[in-house]
């Protein structure tokens, strides 16, 4: 049926827009299935399947309005409505991109994520999302080179899941590759099971798993042992804050920094100092006040106080929570810099209140 719509002859579909000005014959289209759309692109899920205690697999078809995405280990911005309100997040892609329109994504509820947990625990089949393009440089390069590692650490094995699922389908000889992948303990190991049976059938791929519970957190003796050659390898990393910071101390320790990749959730954290004070914040359009701690951003101390605020990636990228400075100072979460201007356009998912702020929302 969509095939059909698609068809519809030019001037016929020119016709329809000038008798539905302002809407357009999309718009009707998104309503009668939010997959017609090409002005809003979304997509449906599928399957839904269970990981671990917390996390959860959704099978998402796309529409035809989506642009996709070019690379394992991209990720997808997403629109989900909850109690009518449109919230966004991204998340990687778990499967390799392969010309369907279907991929998958896999989520973690983290505790009091109101988001998360949505998508961990109550999503069923049926559930219409929205998309944005897929993007992010965390990539697998094609060809790979001859000798990969991977670092992960909880959810961070989701970009890192896509790249070797990659791997598996190319034809010929692959990478020799190690996974360095660290979590509690054996049961909370995402795709665990698909991990180790990938690991014991596919002689390229050498799997070590770091249960923090028994070992406590990985460390460069650690790292030495599971994988000695550790500093020739082109290397990717993703997981919790303490991981990467870990992973960047010991690449640029041993002069290798430009060897590894890293992909991050959340903004890294910068120190409180260098002029970070918190302070009272006022939601002017709202009406609405809260304390903000100085490490903070203004998109956290907004939702906790219930604004509705704009976002989508949480980290400062996509510049979906940028909004009117009416007075103060921010600091920017990422560099530690100060600044701001009244009418200026702040991000406020990497954005902490500096003083008094205002915000135009
Ligand atoms: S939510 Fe994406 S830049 Fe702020």
């Amino acid at each position: 049926m969509a095939g059909t719509v698609r068809h519809l002859a030019r001037p016929m579909w020119q016709a329809a827009g000038r008798l539905s000005t302002p809407l357009l014959p999309d718009d009707f289209l998104a309503v009668v299935d939010p997959l017609w759309s090409a002005r809003w692109p979304a997509g449906r899920v599928e399957a839904v399947r269970a990981e671990t205690a917390d996390a959860t697999t959704l099978m998402v078809r796309a529409g035809r309005g989506w642009s996709g995405y070019r690379a394992a280990g991209q990720y997808v911005p997403l629109g989900l409505g909850i109690d009518g309100v449109l919230h966004w997040r991204t998340y990687s892609i778990t499967t390799p991109p392969d010309g369907s329109g279907r991929f998958a994504i896999t989520v973690r509820a983290v505790p009091g994520g109101r988001v998360s947990s949505y998508l961990a625990h109550r999503v069923r089949p049926g559930k219409i999302l929205r998309l944005g393009p897929g993007q992010g440089e965390f990539i697998l390069p094609d060809p790979p080179p001859a000798r990969l590692l991977f670092l992960t650490g909880g959810i961070g094995i989701t970009p890192v899941a896509a790249m070797l699922r990659a791997l598996t389908r190319r034809s010929g000889r692959r990478p020799d590759t190690v996974l360095v992948h660290s979590a509690p303990d054996a049961d909370r190991v995402v795709f665990g099971g698909e991990l180790r049976d990938m690991a014991a059938r596919k002689g390229w791929l050498r799997l070590y798993e770091h249960h923090t519970r028994g070992e406590g957190r990985l460390d460069l003796a650690r790292l030495d042992a599971l994988c000695p050659d550790w500093r020739v390898r082109e290397s990717w990393a993703c997981g919790p804050e303490g991981l990467l910071a870990f992973a960047e101390r010991a690449w640029r320790d041993a002069d290798v920094r430009d060897q590894l990749h890293l992909e991050r959730f959340r903004p890294p954290p910068v120190a409180a100092s260098g002029g970070g004070s918190g302070g009272r914040v006022c939601f002017t359009r709202s009406g609405v006040e809260a304390e903000a701690r100085p490490a903070t951003s203004l998109l956290d101390i907004g939702e906790a106080a219930g604004v509705v605020m704009p976002s989508g990636c949480r980290m400062g990228i996509c510049h979906s929570c940028v909004s009117p400075l009416s007075a103060g100072r921010v600091r920017d979460l990422r560099t530690g810099e100060v600044h701001g201007e009244p009418g200026d356009l702040i991000q406020t998912c990497v954005s902490a209140a500096c003083g008094p702020v205002h915000i135009d929302l």
